[in-house]
């Protein structure tokens, strides 16, 4: 009896530990990893990097330099990080205390390509190598992806790579939100940034959270340590609403996952963003206006409908003539150009992505003039001069919906 007893706590024992050495794959160490790039508000002159490590790096660089066909040891300017402390646990999984770097690039020359490295005398990153874009209205594209949100690893992965392969001078890659399941769990984050993996050092990133990426109201404490994203948005929301530019194209991420999906219609969330985004659109001078937010204008699911959201800032964007918004959390694809207020003299188009594998029927909703259900997506949206071009992939590469949108038509 007592020997029985003696086995099944060895083994239980047992089962524990291989537990914890499961979970520690998402452990930080010296060495830096997640080196991610950001778009800043102005790509041209700037970048930002952030990389975690564990806490015994307290104090971290970056090495920045021109690209050229050798890496030129004394050719680099060097940046000093900004360090912040963050600890995540999960019910039944090992805590994870990281240190979060976070720098940014400035002074940087429009169109040129440079070379950089994060971390210390005793452990680097690999160099990694993007490109400013140009000050003109040049041809450019970027990938846009709904929802990741879940099986990042084993399902998701394949997309992000299938896109990049697909484009891979992309100018940046933009997530309408939900980019994990579970906010504050770090071995999600682990998956979403092995699926990413170089990709993200490379190419500039841009996301708005979703509701998934709140917890309780509270914003994943990830969001902020591991991106560093814009702050020019109304404040408490930085780094979820906020304004950039990129070439002729103002890309503007607005919140609609803060305060219970803004619900609250009195609630600061609420109002702070539809005064910024008023205004940030009353100044813009650029000639083509995205904006991303993860609930959709106008949903593909059946039972789905965020009126709300269109009492609020559909006025706003057909005031001043938004082209085209870019949302996700239905987890099927709709798009359409429509409006609830005919008259107002502009209709913008409304798209409804997803990449992850989580899926749902998608309805026959009149506002969509093309829509589909149980596929895995990626968008190549090109800006080119005064086209805009969209297209929809399907994870294996194939076309899936395509439109084109140009200015004085
Ligand atoms: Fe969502």
């Amino acid at each position: 009896m007592m020997s029985c007893l003696r086995c099944f706590l060895l083994f239980s024992f047992f089962l524990l530990q291989a537990g914890l050495v499961l979970a520690q794959v998402n452990a930080p160490s010296p060495v830096p990893d997640r080196v991610i790039l950001n778009l800043t508000e102005e790509p041209s002159t700037s970048a930002a990097v952030t990389w975690r490590t564990d806490t015994t790096v307290n104090s971290a660089i970056v090495e920045l330099q021109k690209a050229g066909p050798i890496v030129d040891n004394k050719a680099s300017v060097v940046f000093p990080a900004e360090t912040v402390t963050r600890n995540y646990s999960w019910y039944g999984e090992a805590e994870v205390v990281s240190n979060h770097h976070s720098c940014r690039l400035t002074g940087l020359e429009p169109g040129q390509k440079y070379i950089y490295r994060v971390g210390t005398d005793k452990s680097w990153s690999e160099w990694f190598q993007f490109q400013t874009p140009s000050e003109d209205a040049s041809r450019f594209s970027f990938l846009y992806f709904g929802d990741p949100q879940t099986d990042l690893k084993s399902r998701w992965a394949r997309v992000i790579r299938q896109a990049f392969m697909h484009s891979p001078d992309c100018a940046f890659m933009l997530y309408a939100g939900d980019l994990i399941n579970r906010a504050g769990r770090d071995s999600e984050w682990h998956e979403w940034f092995l699926a990413g993996s170089f990709i993200y050092g490379t190419v500039p990133q841009l996301m708005t959270p979703g509701n998934h990426d709140y917890n309780d109201l509270i914003l994943d404490p990830h969001w902020n340590a591991q991106f560093t994203l814009p702050t020019n948005g109304p404040k408490g929301l930085e780094g979820t609403c906020y304004a950039a530019n990129y070439k002729n194209l103002k890309i503007i991420s607005f919140d609609s996952a803060a305060d219970s999906e803004l619900e609250n219609e009195d609630g600061y969330a609420l109002q702070a963003q539809k005064a910024w985004l008023d205004s940030v659109l009353q100044t813009n001078t650029k000639e083509w206006v995205i904006v991303t937010t993860h609930l959709p204008f106008y949903s593909p699911k059946e039972s789905r409908d965020n009126k709300l959201l269109r009492k609020h800032f559909q006025p706003i964007l057909e005031k001043h003539k938004v082209d085209l918004v870019l949302t996700g959390h239905d987890h099927s694809y709709g798009r359409g150009r429509t409006t609830d207020s005919p008259g107002n003299g502009h209709e913008v188009m409304y798209v409804v992505s997803v990449s992850g594998p989580k899926m749902y029927e998608a309805g026959d909703k009149a506002w969509m003039e093309y829509s589909g259900a149980f596929k895995q997506l990626y968008q190549v949206i090109t800006i080119d001069g005064n086209e805009l071009g969209f297209q929809s992939f399907t994870a294996d590469g194939d076309l899936f919906d395509e439109f084109k949108l140009k200015k004085n038509e």
